[in-house]
């Protein structure tokens, strides 16, 4: 057995998976063999979700069914919303997303399919657990924006897709075709990502046999730092720090001779351009040219890209998906801490499907270490300290 200790667990495989794959030299990432781009281009997240949930992609009425499922799942039970209306507006939306799903578990049972110890079997348990947490989840975030500036959430429709449904629930107002484009573009390109921080909090609170509300409250905790899914909302940020496009340089310059990172730069996958911030990027100038201006921050960001290419390209640091995310949400009038939750309501579909595949083959995940502590010694009497 190889005792070797690779920091981050870099390049260590942690499983065996046919979800998705990324090629980093070449910039290609593709869930269940089909590349993103054309996804993204061509599907919908609902059918995006299935596909990574089921494996293929659906027929027409498979599709249909499992859309139906979604829509007449969005509604949230009142005590949920109590809970919600309880916590702290101040609060980052991430906590009362974990706080939310993690609850929601109180409220379906179903544990024991998973406690006798063989899991997986019953696929019907795990589709219909999905189809509840994929549909509430977007409720969640898109209430929380209405309750937490203190009025009562929008009801989730059923008669629009999922992120129409969102968008209308998150602003209060139908949102018009390309609003709805881009959002739906947005998902399906964060649905999925390999074994990430979060996939793999995920598989490890599944190998547990944890609930699967629980599983996606592991992995929620995990997307919210600023090194994973943090990061677009920072992205926003540095932008705002840098002010102006000619400053971009100059602003560089200063952030890496004190060390400090670029937010949405770099990737511990790909050492060249995330192919999801290419798409990202182009969504970003058809939006531009639908209002008829490029924001001031897609041109900081622009040229800021342009300068850390020649800095930061060498070591194989290019933008990564959180680096025109967070500009196009911006754009689309979202506050900048509900990138994150946004993120979450997307990937939760890759998270499920890990969760399914974890179980189908399931052995706990119980790593060990090298110990750099102190020998077995004797307890020291609180009089001789
Ligand atoms: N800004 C400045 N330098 C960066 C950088 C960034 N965003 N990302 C990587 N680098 C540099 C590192 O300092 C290191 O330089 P060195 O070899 O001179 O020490 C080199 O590139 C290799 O990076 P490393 O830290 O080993 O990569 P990693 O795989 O451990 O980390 C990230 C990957 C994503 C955590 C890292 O790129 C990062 O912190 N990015 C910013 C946060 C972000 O956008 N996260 C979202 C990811 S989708």
């Amino acid at each position: 057995m190889s005792s070797e200790y690779l920091p981050g667990l870099a390049g260590v495989p942690a499983t065996k998976s046919n979800i998705s794959s990324i090629d980093g030299e070449e910039g290609i990432l593709a869930y269940r063999g089909y590349d993103i781009m054309e996804l993204a281009e061509k599907s919908t997240f609902e059918e995006t979700a299935l596909l990574l949930l089921d494996g293929c992609l659906p027929s027409q009425s498979m599709l249909d069914d499992f859309d139906g499922q979604l829509r007449s799942e969005r509604r949230l039970k009142y005590k949920i919303r109590s809970i919600m209306k309880n916590l702290p507006t101040s609060g980052h939306p991430m906590e009362m997303l974990q706080t939310a799903v993690a609850s929601l578990g109180m409220f379906y049972g179903g544990e024991e399919v998973l406690s006798d110890g063989v899991a997986g079997n019953d696929l019907e348990y795990i589709h219909s657990m999905s189809v509840k947490i994929i549909s509430r989840m977007a409720t969640i975030v898109a209430m929380w924006e209405h309750i937490r500036n203190g009025y009562d959430p929008i009801e989730p429709r059923d008669d629009l897709s999922h992120a129409a449904n969102f968008l209308y629930m998150l602003k209060g107002k139908e949102p018009d075709e390309m609003a709805v484009k881009v959002m739906d573009a947005c998902f399906v390109l964060h649905a999925e990502h390999t074994i990430n921080a979060s996939t793999f909090a995920a598989m490890v609170c599944s190998s547990t046999l944890a609930s699967p509300f629980l599983v996606i409250a592991a992995a929620i905790g995990t997307l919210a730092g600023p090194l994973h899914g943090g990061a677009n909302q920072r992205v926003v940020e540095m932008l705002k720090d840098i002010k102006r496009p000619e400053n971009a340089k100059a602003w560089l310059d200063k952030q890496l001779a004190g060390k400090k990172v670029v937010w949405g730069m770099g990737h511990r996958e790909y050492k060249t351009k995330d192919p999801r911030a290419i798409v990202l990027q182009k969504l970003m100038v058809e939006w531009s040219e639908k209002q008829g201006n490029l924001s001031p921050e897609f041109e900081t960001a622009l040229r800021l890209e342009e300068a850390c290419e020649e800095a930061l390209g060498p070591k194989g640091v290019f933008p990564n998906v959180d680096y025109y995310s967070g500009i196009l949400y911006k754009e689309m009038g979202i506050a900048p801490d509900q990138f994150t939750p946004i993120f979450a309501v997307s990937r939760v579909a890759g998270w499920l499907a890990h969760w399914r595949e974890q179980l189908s083959d399931n052995r706990i995940f119980r790593p060990t270490q090298i110990y750099t502590g102190e020998e077995v010694r004797d307890y020291t009497e609180m009089s001789k300290r």
